[in-house]
């Protein structure tokens, strides 16, 4: 089906970019390294830079990166995991892939992302990571975590698949946890043609810890010193990545001034999204809430516009996590949200007349179906940063 204003289009950053990521190809293939070569060293080191880390080491998806940063820190079977139902589920995907256990906490009304006051209630002895997700490209409030994992011992894991280039208190996302997992699956900030992901740290045993488990344990040919696994970034996709890294901070002003233009025109008919006083969301996705979300999606469907949910079932309810025992309640803010949640197109290639056609129809279904306007409240929204 072909919309008037899809959701994504990456095959547009190709063909904006085609001749850096044809060049970065051709480099590759003839070259007859394919696998842990000069083009995923040179991607680790500017990645590093460009975050401001010490270290990055590519992997092969953002929920490798998540298991690999957890494995590191030394998550194993038994151990316990806090983390949010309000994200992609490979983030729980990944804590049950080291054995340990997740243990949800609520999220903030505003900001969507982990409610750090609800975190410290949550740790038991068994407690071995907390991971904030950055979810939809604003960062959770690190500062009152971080002080708590310190005080405990508890390594803090930041879930970056969604932020890249999310900045809290002038550090860019990644970097203030003990490890940070980003994701490079293709809509992502910074996609690649493929899967891909890495993880950054500041602490070279970590390091040196991350390298051995992405690539079968090894510390040298043959050496297996780790119980390791095979999630390698290949040449291509590193090739490529690299050739974008120079773009991420432009496309991610233009994600801020498209959530700019949507913000304006809608903030009178639906709840528009906060951003925090302390970081730059980088809007990986820009999510309304509505009174009526369901048939607010079908009109916009009608009207050629592509929409989609972010997410339909917290983890804590899915059929994998039954077993978990959560049930619907334990999570009032969340499931709330669920209901309520919808993720307009956001890409940094969308036009500004493509906005304002979505903008245009949202203000039309509300003016013709009043009784779903869904304005903020006090206290439901803080004001947009500059
Ligand atoms: C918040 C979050 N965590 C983890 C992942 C997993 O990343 P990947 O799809 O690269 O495995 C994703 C992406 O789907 C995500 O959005």
């Amino acid at each position: 089906m072909s919309f008037k204003v899809p959701f994504g289009d990456v095959k547009l950053r190709y063909e904006s970019l085609r001749k850096q990521i044809e060049e970065s190809v051709q480099r590759v293939l003839p070259s007859g390294y394919y696998i842990l070569g000069p083009e995923l060293e040179r991607f680790e080191k500017r990645f590093a830079d460009f975050l401001g880390a010490d270290f990055s080491v590519g992997c092969a998806s953002g929920t490798e990166a998540i298991y690999l940063a957890m494995k590191a820190a030394g998550v194993g079977p038994g151990d316990e995991v806090i983390v949010v139902a309000h994200t992609a589920v490979p983030t729980i995907s990944a804590i049950s892939m080291t054995g340990a256990e997740p243990v949800f906490v609520d999220i903030d009304p505003s900001t969507y992302v982990m409610d750090a006051t609800k975190v410290e209630a949550a740790i038991t002895a068994k407690t071995k990571a907390i991971i904030p997700v950055h979810i939809y490209g604003q960062v959770v409030d690190l500062d009152p975590l971080l002080a708590l994992g310190r005080a405990r011992g508890i390594p803090v894991i930041e879930d970056v698949a969604q932020a890249t280039g999310a900045t809290y208190k002038g550090k860019i996302a990644g970097t203030m946890g003990d490890f940070g997992a980003f994701s490079f699956y293709p809509s992502k900030n910074l996609g690649a043609f493929g899967d891909g992901g890495a993880v950054c740290t500041n602490s070279e045993e970590g390091y040196r810890k991350l390298l051995m488990l992405r690539n079968y344990g090894q510390s040298k040919r043959y050496h297996h010193d780790e119980i390791g696994i095979n999630s390698r970034l290949d040449e291509l996709q590193a090739a490529i990545l690299d050739a974008q890294l120079p773009y991420v901070h432009e496309w991610n002003v233009r994600r801020r001034e498209i959530a700019r233009r949507f913000t304006a025109g809608l903030k009178d008919v639906v709840v528009t999204p906060a951003e925090s006083s302390f970081g730059t969301h980088v809007y990986h996705l820009y999510v309304i809430q509505t009174q009526d979300r369901d048939a607010l999606q079908q009109y916009l469907l009608d009207k050629g516009i592509q929409t989609l949910i972010h997410y339909p079932i917290p983890a804590h309810l899915q059929k994998a996590y039954a077993y978990r025992g959560y049930k619907r309640g334990d999570l009032p803010v969340t499931e709330q949200v669920t209901q309520r949640i919808l993720s307009l197109p956001m890409f940094p290639e969308l036009t500004d007349s493509q906005v304002d056609f979505v903008i245009q129809e949202i203000v039309k279904y509300h003016a013709l179906n009043p009784q779903h306007v869904f304005v903020p409240t006090p206290g439901i929204t803080t004001p947009l940063a500059k």
